[in-house]
C-alpha cells in the first residue's frame, strides 16, 4: 500500500471520488462502517438516492454551484440513509476535480447535531411521554418479558394488565406469566405458545385463564419478539379479555345446534343442505321411489267413542312406532295426514333398494300395528298402499317447509291404499314385479281405480316376507 492509498484507508472520515455520472465512484471503508452498506451496494445506485428527500434540493443547489466555480470548495451538512433504515448526518467539504468528478470529505456529525438541537431533544421526550400516556391508556393488557433472563420473568404490566387479572404489578414483575394458567387450559394451545417462544417468533393464542379471585376469562393473547440486531432480547405480550365474545359464540353455537336438531326433525339433511345454498323451489325429478300409504281402519267411528286428547295420545304412539321403524328400514317419512302415514323410499338420496325397503316397513307396520290397542281396548288395524315409479320431490313455497312428493305415483299409491283392506298390504303389478320372489305374494286380481281404469294388484302378505327387523320399543 503506498502513502496516498493508506491514507485513504486510514482515515477516520469518509472519503470519495464521485464521477460525472451520479455514481460514488471510489470510497473508503468508513462508509461501510458509517453506514451499513456494503461497497456494491453503495456504488450500484446513484448516490443521490441515498440522501433524505428533504435535503435533496440544497444539496444539488450546492453540487452545481461546486462545479460552476470549478475552483476551491463548498461544505455543506445532509442526512443518508443507512441501511437500517436511520439517517447519518454527514458534514461534507466537496471540491470539484475533474471531468465533473468531484472528491469529497465527510463527517459523522450525527450526535453532535442531534445533542445540539434542543428542539429535537424536546421533540423525543415528547414522543416518549406520549408512548407511554397511550401504553397507560390501552384497554388491551401490555405486558414486556425479558427472554435474556431465566424463565422470562416479566418486567413490565400496564394498568389494564391489572384491570383484566386482578394482580398489581408488584405481585406479577420478576415471575413468569403462567401463574394465570389452571388446570383447565388448553394443552394445544399452550403448545403452539411454548413452540413460538422457542423459535423467537410471533403467535396468537386464546386461553382460559383465571384472574387473582379465581375466575376464569377467556385471554386473546398475542406475543411478538423483540430483536437486538440478532440476539432475542424480550418479548412483548398483549392481552384482550374475550370472555363476552367467546361466551356469546358459544351461546350462538349452542341455539344453532338446537335449530338444526329441530330442522333435522322437519327436513331430510340433504335437502336442508340445499336449502341454506339455494332460494327458491327446490323440486327435483326421482325416475324411481317407492311410496306407502298407511290409514287406521275405522278411525271416524272411533273418534266418536273416544275424547280427542285421549284419541290423539294413540295416534301419537302408533305413529312415532311407524316413525322408529321407517329409521330402522332407511326409509323417509313424508307426513302424516289425519290418522294416515306416508312414507317413501328412494328420496331424497337415490337408494338401490328402495322398494325392498319400503315393503319391509309395511310388513314391519302390520306386525306392531297388532300389537297396538286404544284406551279402551280396541284393536288397531291398517290398510296399506304401495306403488313405485317416477315422482317430483321437494320443498316448495316460503313458510312451513314440508318435503312433500308429487305426480301420478303417489296418487295410484294412495288408491292402492284406499282401495286396500284391513290388515293387508296391497301392492302394485310394478312393485311385484320388482319384490321377485323373495316376498310372498298373492295376485288380487283386476280393481277399478279412479282415474286409472283397471289395475291389476297383488296382496304382500304378512306372515314370512322381507327382511325381518326386530320391532324396538313400541
Ligand atoms: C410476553 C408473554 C406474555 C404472556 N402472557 C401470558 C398470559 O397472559 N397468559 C398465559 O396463560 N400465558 C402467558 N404467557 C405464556 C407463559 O408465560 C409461558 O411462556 C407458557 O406457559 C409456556 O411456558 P411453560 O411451558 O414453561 O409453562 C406469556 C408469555 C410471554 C412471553
Amino acid at each position: 500500500m503506498d502513502a496516498l492509498d493508506a491514507f485513504f484507508e486510514l482515515s477516520p472520515d469518509l472519503l470519495c471520488v464521485r464521477g460525472a455520472d451520479g455514481y460514488l465512484q471510489t470510497l473508503n471503508a468508513v462508509w461501510i462502517t458509517t453506514l451499513g452498506w456494503s461497497e456494491s451496494e453503495l456504488r450500484s445506485r446513484p448516490w443521490s438516492e441515498f440522501v433524505h428527500p428533504s435535503d435533496l434540493p440544497a444539496t444539488d443547489e450546492l453540487e452545481q454551484r461546486c462545479h460552476q466555480t470549478r475552483s476551491g470548495y463548498v461544505t455543506y451538512k445532509n442526512r443518508w440513509r443507512a441501511r437500517d433504515g436511520s439517517y447519518r448526518w454527514l458534514q461534507w467539504r466537496v471540491s470539484p476535480y475533474c471531468d465533473g468528478c468531484s472528491y469529497g470529505i465527510a463527517q459523522d456529525v450525527t450526535q453532535t447535531t442531534w445533542q445540539g438541537n434542543r428542539n429535537y431533544l424536546a421533540q423525543i421526550a415528547a414522543a416518549v411521554k406520549l408512548r407511554d400516556r397511550a401504553i397507560e391508556a390501552s384497554s388491551v393488557g401490555i405486558v414486556i418479558a425479558d427472554a435474556t433472563r431465566p424463565d422470562m420473568p416479566l418486567i413490565f404490566v400496564n394498568p389494564a394488565f391489572e384491570a383484566i387479572t386482578g394482580y398489581p404489578p408488584a405481585e406479577v414483575l420478576g415471575y413468569n406469566c403462567r401463574f394465570l394458567q389452571g388446570k383447565q387450559t388448553d394443552q394445544a394451545e399452550l403448545d403452539r405458545l411454548r413452540a413460538a417462544i422457542r423459535a423467537g417468533k410471533d403467535c396468537t393464542v386464546t386461553l382460559r385463564n383465571y384472574r387473582k379471585d379465581g375466575t376464569l376469562f377467556w385471554n386473546e393473547l398475542s406475543i411478538s419478539p423483540i430483536y437486538d440486531g440478532e440476539q432475542l432480547t424480550h418479548f412483548v405480550g398483549v392481552q384482550a379479555d374475550v370472555t363476552a365474545r367467546i361466551q356469546a359464540e358459544k351461546a350462538v353455537q349452542l341455539e344453532k345446534t338446537r335449530a338444526e336438531r329441530l330442522l333435522r326433525n322437519v327436513l331430510p339433511q340433504p335437502i336442508i343442505q340445499q336449502l341454506k345454498e339455494f332460494t327458491g323451489s327446490l323440486a327435483q325429478q326421482f325416475d324411481a321411489a317407492t311410496i306407502l300409504f298407511a290409514d287406521i281402519v275405522g278411525f271416524t267411528p272411533l273418534s266418536a267413542q273416544m275424547q280427542p286428547l285421549e284419541l290423539i295420545e294413540t295416534l301419537n304412539r302408533v305413529f312415532s312406532c311407524f316413525d322408529r321403524l321407517a329409521e330402522q328400514y332407511g326409509v323417509e317419512k313424508i307426513k302424516t295426514i289425519g290418522d294416515a302415514y306416508m312414507a317413501a323410499g328412494g328420496i331424497p338420496l337415490v337408494q338401490a333398494n328402495h322398494v325392498e325397503a319400503v315393503a319391509d316397513l309395511a310388513i314391519a307396520m302390520q306386525a306392531a300395528s297388532q300389537q297396538f290397542k286404544t284406551s279402551r281396548g280396541q284393536p288397531i288395524q291398517l290398510r296399506i298402499g304401495l306403488h313405485t315409479g317416477p315422482v317430483v320431490a321437494g320443498v316448495i313455497g316460503i313458510k312451513k317447509f314440508i318435503y312433500d312428493l308429487w305426480g301420478d305415483t303417489v296418487n295410484v299409491a294412495a288408491r292402492l291404499e284406499s282401495l286396500s283392506e284391513p290388515g293387508r298390504i296391497q301392492i302394485s303389478a310394478a312393485v311385484y314385479e320388482q319384490l321377485g320372489d323373495r316376498y310372498d305374494c298373492e295376485p288380487r286380481g283386476l280393481i277399478p281405480v279412479k282415474g286409472k281404469g283397471e289395475l291389476f294388484t297383488y296382496w304382500l302378505l304378512v306372515q314370512g316376507g322381507g327382511n325381518e327387523i326386530p320391532i324396538q320399543e313400541l
